[in-house]
């Protein structure tokens, strides 16, 4: 296992997964400008290094949200610009060419609980808290709580959790389908880690091609989408990786991927 130390974050790899782990406890990991800075220079690093990514926070939270006291002395305009940097790190986050997955320990609200539907994939320990209080503040979420909750839970179930404030349990995130698994607290970076691994034994480029297909059902309409992943499926077959698949199948052994 090998390690980088930033300020406000930690950056580990075992073997082929990286693992980030917010790190400012004191303040619950509220992503201030710093933090945002410092997850750009590792994304770009990580992206690079590793097949899959594994971001979690560290102490009781995952992060409770963006730093409050940077909100407040943002002006509209500031705001405009520094919310647009926020919301450019979580689609970073969200078209990375490798997959993320959140191991959600503890608090993810505001800002925390956008990063974490920024990821691929979203597990949690019984222990996490998820929520959008920025109501409460009398703002609004600003980095894709609009957008991306009532896409994982729909627009009822966002509406009712943006306007209200509340916070849920993960049985309830598990429920509405905020998150896709709940562990117990001392399992979370383990679950995390053998999905992790079982992606990274995969092809890099068909990984690659997926979560892109995937993605694309977001904005694309369905004949598009269909139109993208034929594009895609075909590429495929371009591949070593893919020939290596299919014969390695049939010779009844283990495939040897190369990424390409
Ligand atoms: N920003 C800045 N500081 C924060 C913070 C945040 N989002 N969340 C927690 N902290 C700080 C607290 O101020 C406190 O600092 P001090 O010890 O220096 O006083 C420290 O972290 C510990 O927090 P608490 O004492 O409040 O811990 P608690 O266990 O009593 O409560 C909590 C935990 C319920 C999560 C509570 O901290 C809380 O409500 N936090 C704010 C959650 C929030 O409103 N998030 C949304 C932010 S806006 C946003 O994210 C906009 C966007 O869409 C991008």
């Amino acid at each position: 296992m090998s390690s980088k130390s930033f300020e406000r974050i930690r950056l580990d790899y075992d073997g082929d997964v990286a693992i980030l782990t917010l790190n400012r406890p004191e303040k619950l990991n509220a992503l201030d400008s710093k933090t945002r800075m410092e997850l750009k220079q590792a994304l770009d690093e990580v992206e690079q290094k590793a097949r899959v990514l594994i971001i979690t926070g560290s102490g009781k939270a995952f992060a409770a949200g963006a730093d409050i006291n940077e909100l407040l002395q943002r002006t509209s305009l500031d705001s405009m610009e520094a919310a647009k940097l926020g919301s450019e790190l979580f689609n970073r986050i969200e078209e990375l060419d490798i997959p993320v997955i959140a191991a959600i320990n503890g608090y993810a609200l505001g800002g925390g609980c956008e990063l974490a539907m920024a990821c691929d994939i979203r597990i949690a320990s019984r222990r996490a808290k998820f929520g959008q209080p920025e109501i409460n503040l009398a703002l609004i979420p600003g980095a894709g709580g609009t957008q991306r909750l009532p896409r994982l839970v729909g627009i009822g179930m966002a509406k009712k959790l943006i306007l209200t404030g509340e916070i849920i349990d993960a049985e309830t995130a598990l429920r509405i389908g905020l998150v896709e698994e709940v562990v117990e607290e001392d399992r979370l970076m383990d679950r995390a880690a053998e999905i992790a691994e079982k992606i990274a034994e995969k092809s890099p480029v068909a990984v690659k091609f997926a979560k892109k297909a995937i993605n694309s059902a977001r904005s694309m309409s369905l004949p598009d989408g269909l139109k993208y992943e034929l594009t895609l499926f075909s590429m495929l077959f371009s591949t070593h990786d893919a020939r290596e698949g299919m014969r390695a199948f049939l010779e009844k052994r283990k495939p040897e991927f190369r990424g390409n």
